[in-house]
Parts: structure tokens; C-alpha cells; sequence
């Protein structure tokens, strides 16, 4: 790289019109790059969600709709996301191995009608555990690592025979990357893609997506760091994704988004892997408030946030942003 000093270097000249700003541009965002999350619900449980404005519960013909339309739209791949009405709580998270849950019902049906869309899937038992956490607890009241990767194995399995491409384990327990791996070997999905929530901090801006999928509640003053890192760490992130890498994973993913660029860039240039980034709802909620008292332009502002996940290394981000976004480009 040669070093120029002015005036023979003028910075400035790459960034005086249109046509220079974009040839010399670093950094492409693109539709086919974002990974629509959506919620999915049934009866009174569908309809907006109160802290996230334009998101909705929708309900099985509306989701496989959305679907179809986003693929037009230049979205390669949507994250579901099922609500689970209170009776189908359990301590043990049973609704997630049912083979007939909303979640199941979604995955077949959406890929009835729009088979080329990438599914990812969540693995965690927190959609389905009255005590709202991701596993199944101990006598002491703390997620059980290693009967939850039991569960999490099956839960991963079923979703894979739904005809499910990614399925992405969100619940942070040592070892279950490995679980799902093998035992997606041994039923013959090898090419069942693992999104691995590699580094997933334990994040107060998950909270509008609790109220959304209704798991707030059960989960009251509980916390998840027990298993979710601490937001203070990020060489325990890279010691996190070697392992995840090292058990198969495809993809390893930063969640949060924008507060983790570090995250993500570190990951990137010591990994030299496929990276996602999670912009989650609280990020979502914060910018969109903004927007809506006027505080920021909300096109721009997205559109930037979004140019930055992929500068700082993100192959890939899941953006409740992304429809907006994909239209805007
Ligand atoms: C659950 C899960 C969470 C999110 C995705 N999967 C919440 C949590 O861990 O409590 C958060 C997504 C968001 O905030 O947008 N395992």
C-alpha cells in the first residue's frame, strides 16, 4: 500500500461525486445478505407485537404469505420463531419435541409453497419451558447442561426431518453442537446446515423479543447467565467459537449486533469462517422510536447500522430491518 501526503494525497477527491464514492466503495450490502426473523402464533396470540412497531405474530397462512413475498423481494432465508400459548408450557419443554407443534406445522408448510427459501430454526427449549429458561433445570434450579442437550439433539433431528436447511441452536449449552452433528450424521442429513449462536451474550436487549414471543413472563427475574456470556468477554467468544467450529458448525453467529462489532471482527480474522450477525429486537425498538419522534432518518439509519455489521466482517445478518431494507436497496 503506498502512503501519500498532501497534497499529492487528497482524500477527499474519492468521495467528491456519486460516481467516485461508489466505485471505490469497501463494503456491499445486499437483500440475499439479510435473514428475515419472524413470529409465528395461532388464534388471540397473533397480532403486533407492542415493542417492536411493523412486526407481527403471524399466523400460518399470513407466515407462509410473508415468505413467498420476501422471497420476491430478494430475501434468501427467514429465522421462525413460534409463540407458545401458555398451556403448552411445561417445565421440561415437551412441546418442543412434538412432532405436530406450530413450529413443525410452519416448516412444512412453508416449504410447500416457497421450497427455495433457506428455514432456520431455532434449537432451545425456551419457547416451551414454563420457567421460561433454555434447558431444563437441575435440583438447584440451574439450566442442566447435559440432559438439555439431550433434549436439544431430538428438537434439532425433528425440525431436520420437517425439511428444515439451517437449524441453529440459540441456548448456549457446552457440547450441543457436537450433539446435533452427529446425530444429524447418523440419520442421513449431512447437509443440514448448523447456525451455531456461538458467542451469545447474556443481553438486556432481548427484552422486546420476550414480550413478543411471550416468554418474559415465565422467565420473571430470572436470568441466563448461567450460560449466555458476559457482555464484559471477548476472548472467551473466540474460545467459544473455536469449539462450536471444532464440533461442526457452519456458521457461527454474534448476538447481540451493534454493541459486538468487535466481536464480530474478531471472530472474522482469526476464523476465516461464514459469520452472522443478530441485530436483535432491542436494537430494532431503539431505532425505530427514534424514527418515529423524528430523532433519526429511519432509511438512513438502518441502511447504515446494516453497512456495518458487513464492514466489521458479518457475512450475514438477521434484522427484523430486513424487508424494509431489501426495498430500500
Ligand atoms: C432464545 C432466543 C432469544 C433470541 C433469539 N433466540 C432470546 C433469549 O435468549 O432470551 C433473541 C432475539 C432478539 O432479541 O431479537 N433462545
Amino acid at each position: 500500500m503506498s502512503i501519500g501526503s498532501y497534497p499529492a494525497t487528497r482524500l477527499r477527491r474519492t468521495r467528491q461525486a456519486g460516481f467516485i464514492r461508489d466505485m471505490v466503495r469497501e463494503t456491499r450490502l445486499a437483500p440475499a445478505q439479510l435473514i428475515q426473523p419472524l413470529f409465528v402464533a395461532e388464534g388471540p396470540l397473533c397480532g403486533p407485537v407492542g415493542a417492536m412497531p411493523g412486526v407481527v405474530r403471524h399466523d400460518l397462512d399470513a407466515l407462509v404469505r410473508e415468505c413467498a413475498a420476501l422471497y420476491a423481494l430478494g430475501i434468501r432465508s427467514v429465522a421462525l420463531f413460534p409463540v407458545t400459548p401458555a398451556e403448552r408450557k411445561t417445565p421440561g419443554g415437551d412441546e418442543a419435541l412434538n412432532p405436530d407443534s406450530l413450529m413443525c406445522r410452519s416448516i412444512r408448510a412453508i416449504k410447500q409453497v416457497v421450497p427455495q427459501i433457506g428455514i432456520v430454526a431455532d434449537v432451545a427449549l425456551d419457547p416451551y419451558t414454563s420457567h421460561g429458561q433454555d434447558g431444563v433445570l437441575d435440583a438447584r434450579g440451574d439450566v442442566d447442561n447435559d440432559a438439555t442437550c439431550e433434549i436439544l439433539r431430538r428438537q434439532a433431528l425433528l425440525y431436520a426431518r420437517c425439511g428444515v436447511d439451517i437449524v441453529a441452536p440459540s441456548d448456549m449449552m457446552d457440547g450441543r453442537v457436537g450433539h446435533i452433528r452427529q446425530v444429524l450424521e447418523r440419520d442421513g442429513h449431512k447437509n443440514t446446515l448448523i447456525l451455531s449462536y456461538a458467542a451469545k451474550y447474556a443481553s438486556a436487549y432481548y427484552g422486546p423479543f420476550r414480550d413478543a414471543v411471550g416468554s418474559a413472563g415465565n422467565l420473571g427475574k430470572g436470568g441466563k447467565e448461567t450460560y449466555q456470556m458476559d457482555p464484559a468477554n471477548a476472548d472467551e467468544a473466540l474460545r467459544e467459537v473455536a469449539l462450536d467450529l471444532a464440533e461442526g458448525a457452519d456458521i457461527v453467529m454474534v448476538k447481540p449486533g451493534m454493541p459486538y462489532l468487535d466481536i464480530i471482527r474478531r471472530v472474522k480474522d482469526r476464523f476465516g469462517v461464514p459469520v452472522a450477525a443478530y441485530q436483535v429486537s432491542g436494537e430494532y425498538s431503539m431505532l425505530k422510536a427514534a424514527a418515529a419522534n423524528g430523532w433519526l432518518d429511519e432509511k438512513k439509519a438502518v441502511l447504515e447500522a446494516l453497512t456495518c455489521f458487513r464492514r466489521a466482517g458479518a457475512d450475514m445478518i438477521l434484522t427484523y430491518h430486513a424487508r424494509d431494507a431489501a426495498q430500500w436497496l
